[in-house]
Order: structure tokens, then sequence, then C-alpha cells
């Protein structure tokens, strides 16, 4: 693509954000650790589940230093109904690290954000790009992949999907060319039914130019994730529905199969009880009783 036409097309995307961006309240901070927060709970859970957890989570823990101070279990908490409840784990462990090594504040650093518990490429960028207003960086998540993907009209590898986001970024516009990149593959440019006839950039796309041919150069493209693996049955509803227990106080050895809604199978059970230990996400006493890591064992009488 030429520069001319990269710059028709950045132009295109910001006049369409400026006109028909989401208003999220997550977009009206630039405070790097509410942007942190935003972003751990986005990664994988949908937007309207988000909304009514970020600003009382913020209220509640406003700095890396008050969720540091925190026990483990509150974070935890405070995360039901969000699901994947590790991300609590890593914010936490995460708050920790920038309180121990940072002084409280969020570095404006990659390879600084790269070195916190719990922060990955696409967490790190957002801080950069949502909290720093850095515009040498392309956030990329499953949506701005797909869009990518689309506009190279072919599917990309890990390290070409990141310089492709990292280069399409548009000078002096690092937060909102990012934030917009978002909303295209969230509103317009979707998985299965993309709606090329309201898409602001159109015309300079590689896929829509070549009359959308199959397969879609999206699918399988570097970070763009597939269908979520199916919840029902799955170990991670048992995960979950042990850490839902565990929210309400101890669970004792002898119902962890039940709680996980395993009863007959105690062996699976136990195996997802230990992942919970392993990830920092429960405590096990020598009687093998579960509890949230922060909460206190009763005393004994
Ligand atoms: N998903 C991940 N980050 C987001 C953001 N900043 N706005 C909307 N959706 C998102």
């Amino acid at each position: 693509m030429s520069p001319a036409a990269a710059e028709a097309r950045r132009a295109a995307l910001l006049d369409w954000f400026a006109d028909r961006g989401r208003d999220l309240p997550w977009r009206r901070t630039r405070d790097p650790w509410a942007i942190l927060v935003s972003e751990l709970m986005l990664q994988q859970t949908q937007v309207p589940r988000v909304l009514p957890r970020f600003e009382a989570f913020l209220r509640r823990w406003p700095s890396p230093a008050a969720c540091a101070a925190a026990p483990l279990a509150d974070i935890v908490t405070a995360w039901a109904g969000l699901g994947y409840n590790r991300r609590a784990v890593n914010l936490h462990r995460c708050a920790q690290a920038v309180v121990d090594h940072h002084d409280g504040a969020l570095p404006d650093d990659l390879a600084a954000l790269l070195a916190l518990p719990g922060i990955g490429p696409y967490t790190a960028r957002a801080v950069l790009a949502f909290a720093f207003d850095r515009d040498d960086v392309g956030v990329l998540d499953t949506n701005a992949a797909r869009v990518l993907a689309r506009w190279e009209g072919r599917s990309l590898k890990p390290k070409e999907a990141q310089a492709a986001a990292d280069a399409a970024a548009a000078p002096g516009a690092g937060w909102a060319w990012n934030q917009a990149m978002l909303d295209l593959g969230a509103t317009r440019c979707r998985p299965r039914t993309p709606d090329c006839e309201d898409c602001p950039v159109r015309p300079w796309c590689g896929w829509g130019d070549a009359g959308r041919p199959s397969p879609d150069p999206a699918v399988g493209s570097a970070g763009v994730s597939g269908r979520q693996a199916a919840f029902e049955g799955s170990d991670r509803q048992g995960r979950g529905r042990l850490v839902d227990a565990l929210r309400l106080g101890p669970v004792r050895a002898a119902d962890v199969a039940r709680v996980a809604g395993w009863p007959d199978d105690p062996e699976r059970a136990g195996r997802v009880a230990a992942s919970l230990v392993a990830d920092g996400l429960a405590i096990a006493d020598e009687v093998g009783t579960l509890r949230l890591p922060g909460t206190s064992r009763p005393h004994a009488s």
C-alpha cells in the first residue's frame, strides 16, 4: 500500500471513530492503573459484563498500592462474574511488583511492562497506547488481528501481525487509533458477518477489494482466536464452581468433588483443585481443606 493510501485509511478510521466510537468508562481516563484493570477485565470477558465491575473495582482499589495491600481473597471475590479468575491473581501480583520495583506507578516502557507478572504483549501495548498515548505501538487483540489480516488479504504469522499492527498506528494519535481498531473489529469487521457496506475503511481493504474470497484470511491468522471451547462440562466450569464456593468460605477435601459438580469423579475434581493451588487461587492445609489465599484459618478453640 502506498504511503498516501495508508494515510487516507488512517484519516478515514480516525474520523469514523471520532464520530461513532463507543463511549466506555475506561475511555474517559488516562490513569495507567485504571487502564490496566480495564484491559485485564476485557481480555476474556465481553464489554457488557465488564461495565458494572470496572468502576466498582477502582473505587475500592484506586491504585496499585491499594490493590497490593489487600488480601488476594478480596480481589478474587471482587472478580466474581468475570470468569478466568487467574487474572485476579495476576493483577494482584502485578500490583505488588509495581509497588516493589516502580514506586507504585506503572512504567511507560514496553520492556519494563512486559517484565511485570500477568502483562503480555497485548496488555503492555494497551497500557502504552491508552494511558501514555504512545503512537509507536499497535494493540493486537483478536479484533485488531482480524482487521489487519483482512487489510493485508492474507493470514499473518505472529511476528508479521505485531509488526503490521505497530506499523499501522497513526502518528500523533496512539490512543484514538488503537481504540478505533478495537471498535472497527468489534462492530464492523466481525468474525462471521463483517459489515463491509458500513465499513469506513472499505476502499483500503485487500480482502474486500478481492471480493471477499474464501477462506477468510483472518481465520487462522496470528492473534485471531477461534471459537471459545465449550464451557459446559469443561474443567473450567469445575474450577469456576470451586472458586465460587471458596468466595463464601473454605471447602473441605471431602466436599471438593460435589462442589466442583463431579460427585462421581473425585479424581477429576482433585486434579482441578490442585490446578487452583498451583495457580495461586487457593491454598490447601494439611488435611486438604481449600481456602482463598489471604483468608485466615479459623482459630482452634
Ligand atoms: N477490548 C479490549 N480493550 C478494549 C477497549 N479499550 N475498548 C473496548 N473494548 C476493548
